[in-house]
């Protein structure tokens, strides 16, 4: 059977836990070499790997494409725009052409269904690469982090989240709820995150505190997390805003979290809003490693994906 990467559920938590396994042995092993230089083991090469943007980046279209490369398989990016896609041509045909052409298809759109789509007709691995309702590569690579950072395992860890309730919240409740972490979000009223992806992971058991209170939210917690408050396709405005700023990420929030707490953001950040310099800049950002991680993580889910995990 094909398997895609739609959101973390798919994978399971054995799954999870191999590719996060995978990903820090790879990490260390090519620690200190060129960039550019492929893993002695090259194992996809000869695959090629399609990434289609219906939405601007730069992590998630650097790191895919580097991360072929060091498997010693090669990417192609596409934006939508520039393809048939753009003009009308529909998902599932697309789909299935673009199997015959290449080994594995990234996506990066909008609604979440059209990446479902794209996965119920094409006949080779499809990756989520950020839809309106999920970002799950973002959160492997955050989770790889907060392990390297804390010294430990992730299970048991209690994340804090500070603001709007979206796509990279949402997966970080699913990733709490399957490899057994402590998530409280503490959002405004009306920007909580969805019912159905909350109602999945309580049903999975999994320990999710919604809450109001920005400072209840960070007390001990070993991972305070934030994002933009308008998201890519969002409408931002002043009463938006304002209702964020009781959530901006400062010191003195830090100051009450676990004294080895690790910040994270998945960039880009809006610094001044969602979080202050300070803490951007601070000795507990571990923004920059998390960013590097999305190319060490996405190895593994590419490598998951085609079947080529140890
Ligand atoms: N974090 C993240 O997905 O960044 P990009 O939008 O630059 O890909
Ligand atoms: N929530 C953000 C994440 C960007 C990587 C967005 O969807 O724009």
């Amino acid at each position: 059977m094909t398997r895609h990467f739609l959101d973390l559920a798919t994978a399971g938590r054995e799954g999870l836990r191999a590719m996060l396994d995978e990903a820090h042995r790879r990490k260390a092993a090519r620690a200190g070499q060129p960039k550019g230089r492929v893993d002695g083991d090259a194992p996809l090469a000869g695959h090629v790997l399609a990434s289609i943007f219906e939405k601007p980046s730069t992590r998630t279209r650097v790191s895919f494409d580097m991360a072929m490369r060091q498997l010693g398989g090669s990417a192609m990016v596409l934006s939508s725009q520039d393809m048939q896609l753009g003009r009308g041509e529909s998902i599932a045909d697309t789909a299935r052409v673009l199997s015959r052409y290449v080994d594995a298809i990234m996506l990066r759109c909008a609604a979440h269904d059209t990446v479902e789509e794209l996965a119920r007709y094409a006949s080779v691995p499809v990756i989520n690469g950020l839809t309106d309702l999920s970002h799950p590569c973002q959160i492997m690579a955050d989770i790889m982090t907060v392990e390297e950072r804390l010294g430990r395992p992730v299970t048991g860890t209690r994340w804090a989240w500070l603001g709007d309730g979206n796509n990279v919240l949402h997966s970080i409740i699913e990733a709490g709820s399957l490899l057994g972490f402590d998530v409280l979000a503490a959002t405004p009223q009306n920007y909580e995150p969805d019912s159905g992806i909350v109602a999945c992971a309580q049903a999975r058991g999994g320990h999710l505190d919604l809450v109001r209170d920005a400072q209840a939210a960070v007390d001990a917690a070993d991972v305070v997390v934030t994002d933009t408050w308008v998201s890519m396709g969002q409408d931002g405005g002043a009463e938006k805003v304002k209702a964020m700023m009781p959530y901006q990420v400062t010191p003195e929030l830090m100051a009450r979290a676990a004294g080895d707490a690790v910040f994270l953001h998945c960039l880009p950040a809006h610094r001044g809003e969602e979080v202050l310099d300070s803490v951007m800049d601070g000795p507990q950002s571990a923004v920059w490693d998390e960013a590097e991680n999305r190319l060490h993580a996405q190895k593994a889910v590419l490598l998951w994906c085609l079947d080529k995990l140890g």
